[in-house]
């Protein structure tokens, strides 16, 4: 049976891969007590003792802002311990799945980014992640076995907070809100990227593990820097509006009665982020065999399962 170690076991993204990858092996949660990415020795130790064959590196410093006055610890985090494990992964034969972010791009294109355009991070946590990238990069050569899958925007059920829980708060206690119009992405729901990285993980584990044949050149892993978001394109005004109106729909408790549009430069943030970081996801829809579900679908699921979660009583007894 394949081994598959999940960092950042706990996170967004992390949760809903234990679910995700359950049916293609054990799966291992690595959460921040078994493996501190701060700590290079522990890394080499517990991944040594554990011979995973993928490791799926979801564990991160996501502070975007924090990220400015903690570079040193964000480098150590995005950029030091992706190295490393790939080190680790490459030495054993494993395959590393890595998470990226939209944020490598400065956000001057104004069309959807290509993984080989040229990456500009324009603040200290974007700095970091690329840092990761490179590092793998740099380790793996031109050698498969490695996977940097660039994501954006990311909300899901699970985690401490995220862009439509703090709308849902700011909702339930204010009438009006205003939300940044000039920043363009695609919300991703975390299921529907932990589904995309199940697909990455059953394609690696059914190549590299395939007895030689005279097909071994048609059965190369997937190598190399794939994009995966939501489909379509939206400003974290469109995504308010949008998660309002759902919301509302399904019974959630709110008071906003207005969404006001404003610029960046009337919310201003310790880091710069980039106007416009639409990822293409063609590369990694050919590659898993289908289009990735619309923003607003991952939305209307996501919000379902939090109304459920939140509000429907699960309770069995009595029934
Ligand atoms: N969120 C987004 O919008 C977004 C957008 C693009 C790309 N990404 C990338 O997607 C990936 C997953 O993000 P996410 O949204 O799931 O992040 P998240 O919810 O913030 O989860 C990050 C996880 O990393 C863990 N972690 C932090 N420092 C650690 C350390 N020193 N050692 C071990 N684990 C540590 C955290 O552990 P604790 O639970 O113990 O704190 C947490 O479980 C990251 O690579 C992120 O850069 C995110």
């Amino acid at each position: 049976m394949s081994r598959i170690l999940v960092t950042g076991a706990n996170g967004q993204v992390g949760r809903e891969l234990l679910q995700a990858l359950a049916p293609l092996g054990e799966v291992i949660a690595g959460d921040r007590t078994l493996l501190d990415l701060t700590c290079p020795a522990q890394i080499r130790q517990t991944i040594g003792e554990m011979q995973p064959d993928v490791i799926v590196n979801a564990a991160a410093y996501t502070a975007v802002d924090q990220a400015e006055s903690h570079v040193e610890l964000a480098n150590a985090i995005n950029g030091t311990a992706p190295r490393i494990l790939a080190e680790l992964a490459k030495a054993s034969g494993a395959t590393l799945i890595h998470l990226s972010t939209d944020y490598v791009f400065d956000g001057t294109k104004q069309t959807p980014y290509l993984e080989n355009d040229l990456p500009h991070p324009i603040g200290a946590y974007a700095q970091s992640k690329r840092l990761g990238e490179v590092g793998i990069q740099g380790v793996f050569g031109i050698a498969p076995g490695y996977i940097i899958l660039r994501t954006a925007w990311i909300y899901g059920v699970y985690g401490q907070t995220n862009f439509v829980k703090t709308m849902l708060r700011l909702g339930a206690e204010r009438q009006e809100i205003k939300v940044v119009a000039d920043q363009i992405g695609s919300p991703t729901w975390a299921r529907d990227l932990a589904t995309a990285i199940a697909g990455f993980t059953e394609q690696s584990l059914s190549t590299t593990t395939q007895p030689a044949s005279s097909l071994d050149t048609f059965l190369m892993p997937p190598t190399g820097i794939y994009h995966f978001t939501n489909a379509g394109a939206a400003s974290w005004y469109d995504f308010a509006v949008a998660i309002f109106a759902q919301a509302r729909s399904l019974g959630f408790p709110l008071t906003v009665q207005r969404v006001i549009p404003i610029s960046t430069t009337e919310y201003p943030t310790l880091a710069q982020r980039p106007a416009y970081s639409v990822l293409s996801g063609h590369k990694t829809a050919a590659l898993l065999g289908s289009d990735p579900p619309p923003w607003q679908q991952g939305l209307q699921q996501m919000l379902t399962n939090l109304y459920s979660n939140t509000y429907e009583s699960h309770c069995s007894v009595g029934r």
